[in-house]
């Protein structure tokens, strides 16, 4: 009988300890990664100086940038806080203590940032709206850099990246998603089509503000881009309630967060409260846009 024991020991001992050594090297592969270094070559971008630019530089950045770096701009503390698997917390982007105004020592910095995912050193950054801000045209990046530039003073300490090794497992297995540097096309180099009420301006504003990070590629809904939380996000396509909408239904949701329906939309989901801040003809031209998609019926796991 005693053999017997000392025979299911050594097998258990044996399959922990493999387990161990498993996540042990998947925990080394996750932080070799995230320690990986990249570079781009420069985008030369002009960044503007006047007024005009840089009030259209604060207009984008209103839609875009707010929603997670605050209406001051001065980072969020613990903008994701997924408990066992750790935290990070949005950047400081004022001149600042602790913001990227004393850290960059030249506008390139911004570029890397916005446009490739990655900080001054080269490394990873965990800032999943680039896949949307690295569609953004050189003038629309070069008007928000200048106004980001021109953004009163805040000190505020924050610590980007904080994954634990749990965080950094998963990561490697595929469970959380991937870096956004090692997912966009860095090669991509958007025109912006002629600001108005066009499908062509409204696509624009789509794939640079977001929309697609929850709605999906296709616009018919998809999941939840913050893996803790299970939300699947509506169709917009005209299979969807919004077949039903006027434009002006479409409007007055993005303003007042109210659907035609009653239906209150939350803000921890839907940032509607950044949206809010597009003008008229910004949420008339993604209408057309969301109008013109093929019917597709909504996205379920
Ligand atoms: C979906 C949320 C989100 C949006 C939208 C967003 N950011 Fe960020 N941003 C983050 C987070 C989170 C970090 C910290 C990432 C990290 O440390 O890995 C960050 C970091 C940065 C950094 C710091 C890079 C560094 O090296 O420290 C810059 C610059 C930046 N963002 C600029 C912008 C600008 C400009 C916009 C609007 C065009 C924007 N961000 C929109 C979440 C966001
Ligand atoms: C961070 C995720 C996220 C982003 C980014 C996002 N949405 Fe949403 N959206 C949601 C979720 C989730 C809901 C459902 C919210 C609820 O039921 O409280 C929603 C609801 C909506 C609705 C109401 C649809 C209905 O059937 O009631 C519209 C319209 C909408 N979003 C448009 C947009 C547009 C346009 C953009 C880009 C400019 C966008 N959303 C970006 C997550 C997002």
């Amino acid at each position: 009988m005693k053999k017997v024991f000392k025979w299911i020991s050594v097998v258990v001992g044996s399959l922990l300890g493999l387990l161990l050594v498993t996540g042990f090297v998947l925990f080394l592969m996750g932080n070799a990664r995230l320690n990986k270094t990249y570079d781009f070559s420069p985008s030369n971008i002009v960044i503007p100086t006047d007024d005009a630019s840089i009030e259209f530089g604060r207009h984008r950045a209103q839609t875009l940038c707010e929603g997670c770096h605050g209406a001051d701009l001065s980072g969020i503390e613990n903008w994701f806080s997924g408990g066992p698997l750790g935290t990070i917390d949005s950047a400081n982007l004022t001149s600042g203590e602790g913001g990227v105004g004393q850290e960059f020592t030249s506008d390139e910095d911004y570029v890397r940032a916005i446009r490739h995912g990655i900080d001054p050193e080269g490394k990873p950054l965990f800032m999943v709206a680039v896949v949307s801000t690295s569609n953004l045209s050189d003038k629309d990046l070069g008007a928000i850099i200048a106004y980001i530039k021109t953004v009163p003073p805040v000190d505020h300490k924050t610590h980007g990246q904080n994954f634990t090794p749990l965080a950094k497992i998963l990561y490697v297995l595929g469970v959380l998603p991937q870096m956004p540097v090692e997912v966009v096309n860095h090669e991509i180099h958007v025109t912006a089509p002629e600001a108005g009420v066009s499908a062509e301006y409204g696509e624009y504003m789509v794939n640079t503000n977001d929309c697609h990070l929850c709605h999906g590629p296709q616009m018919n809904g998809g999941p939840f881009p913050d893996p803790t939380k299970t939300k699947i996000s509506p169709n917009l396509t005209p299979g969807g309630e919004l077949a039903g909408w006027s434009e002006e239904d479409f409007i007055n949701t993005i303003r007042t967060g109210v659907t035609p329906g009653g239906h209150e939309l939350d803000p921890e989901f839907m940032p509607w409260e950044s949206y809010r801040n597009f003008n008229d003809d910004e949420l008339k031209a993604i209408w057309v846009y969301l109008r013109s998609l093929p019917k597709q019926e909504q996205y379920t796991e």
